[in-house]
């Protein structure tokens, strides 16, 4: 019998989500009957346009939709996406540079695998997304984690970077607004990091999935934009997911130089070829359409926000500092480790979370999952009374620790 391991070392590496943990966990207590109120997901509880659904229908009807398209996406498609970034960003690009991938995520794994030779090292501000240390470690890239707490809201400075820089430093990976602590940099910051990249020759891989979902004074800025001397190195990650409420639909593109739109399309070829037709024709009437579906999500998400953030900081021990874009809060615990709640005396973040959710019947997902344990994620994409009855609970709960 062979000794060699079944699963090999690479695949073996790829951690499980905690996120999914905690969730699994939910979804077993409901299905159990049990009034469970989920702070995890990380997608708007509003269902996606109609017109872009009908044009969804349309396009199943189209005999030349039932086979294959071109890999990197349809001709129409990319030509939108690259004038909705002139629209929404004021980055100019060529339909060439785009490529329409199965999500963002596909677009994660794409450009990693892309830029990343074994060793090349990628600066990650932590907390970051869970998916993004798989795709750097899958890709032989190394994870430089730059840690932003909550006494910056979150912010990476660039002198924080200029530490963590080395020789083997290839890629500077930025994402404004963040999951999962929903931190937005300011033009300015925006600007000060980007220069910095250029000026030290890295890449910088700039994740745009959530620039419509800014709240109050902040704006999004697109460092493409901000910094025109990174264009030869930047590539720009996006999709419909968050801004259309399209997270099933599986459309996402990387916008970027051409000659790693080019290979990345020939990865992309022979692993997944092209997106769905059905969901690239939804994806164009959503890029080619007004901004006013998602101009009524915001502010449904900027009353929930405000909301959530008011009441997690009346919680004793529990501090969260504004999030500015997105749909996270990502509120410090810190202080509640270790201390005594209904007989138990939790460690960390991640078995304070798991009480909470046999206790209080509300799921959150640690910190442990974004990088930084000792923090809370929590998504306030969920329904105005179920936010305020599943926060009090939690309140309820953790004001008996001592
Ligand atoms: C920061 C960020 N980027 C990319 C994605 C990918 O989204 P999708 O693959 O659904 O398009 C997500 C989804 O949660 C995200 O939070």
């Amino acid at each position: 019998m062979s000794t060699r391991p079944r699963i090999s070392a690479r695949i073996s590496a790829i951690s499980e989500s905690a996120t999914l943990a905690v969730d699994a966990k939910a979804k077993a207590m409901k299905a159990a009957g049990r009034p469970v109120i989920g702070f995890g997901a990380g997608e708007p509880d509003f269902p996606t346009p109609g017109y872009i659904v009908e044009a969804a229908i349309q396009a199943a009807r189209e005999p030349r939709f039932h086979k294959y398209t071109p890999a990197g996406g349809l001709p129409e498609l990319k030509q939108a996406i690259a004038d909705k970034t002139r629209r929404d960003s004021g980055y100019a690009v060529e339909a060439s540079q785009v490529l329409v991938t199965n999500g963002g995520k596909q677009a994660v794994y794409e450009v990693f695998a892309t830029l990343l030779d074994p060793g090349d090292e990628v600066l990650v501000v932590a907390p970051y997304w869970t998916t993004y240390p798989e795709a750097i470690k899958l890709a032989g890239g190394v994870q430089v984690d730059v840690v932003a707490d909550e006494s910056t809201g979150y912010l990476a400075s660039v002198e924080q970077l200029e530490a963590a820089r080395t020789e083997r430093t290839k890629v500077l990976l930025f994402v404004s607004p963040s999951n999962p602590t929903g931190a937005v940099y300011s033009r300015e910051e925006t600007e000060a990091i980007g220069r910095w990249a250029a000026e030290h020759g890295l890449w910088v891989v700039t994740d745009e999935i959530y620039e419509h979902l800014v709240y109050g004074g902040a704006e999004f800025t697109s460092i493409a934009t901000a910094v025109p001397e990174l264009a030869d190195r930047v590539v720009i990650l996006n999709g419909v997911a968050k801004t259309y409420a399209m997270t099933g639909w599986r459309v996402g593109w990387l916008i970027g130089p051409s000659d790693v739109v080019k290979a990345a399309t020939n990865l992309q070829s022979h692993a997944t070829s092209n997106v769905s037709n059905v969901s690239q024709m939804a994806a164009l009437a959503a890029v080619s359409g007004d901004l006013s579906a998602v101009a009524e999500m915001r502010t449904a998400f900027d009353r929930r926000r405000q909301t959530i953030v008011r009441m997690l900081n009346e919680i004793p021990g529990v501090f969260c500092p504004e999030p500015k874009g997105a749909f996270y809060a990502y509120p410090s615990v810190k202080e509640l480790i270790g201390k005594e709640l209904r007989g138990r005396r939790p460690g960390s973040s991640g078995e304070l979370a798991e009480l909470i959710l046999e206790e209080a019947e509300v799921a959150v997902v640690p910190g442990e999952a974004f990088g930084t344990p000792g923090y809370f994620r929590l998504s306030y994409a969920l329904g105005d009374d179920d936010l305020v009855e599943g926060v009090s609970r939690m309140g309820k709960l953790l004001s008996e620790a001592r």
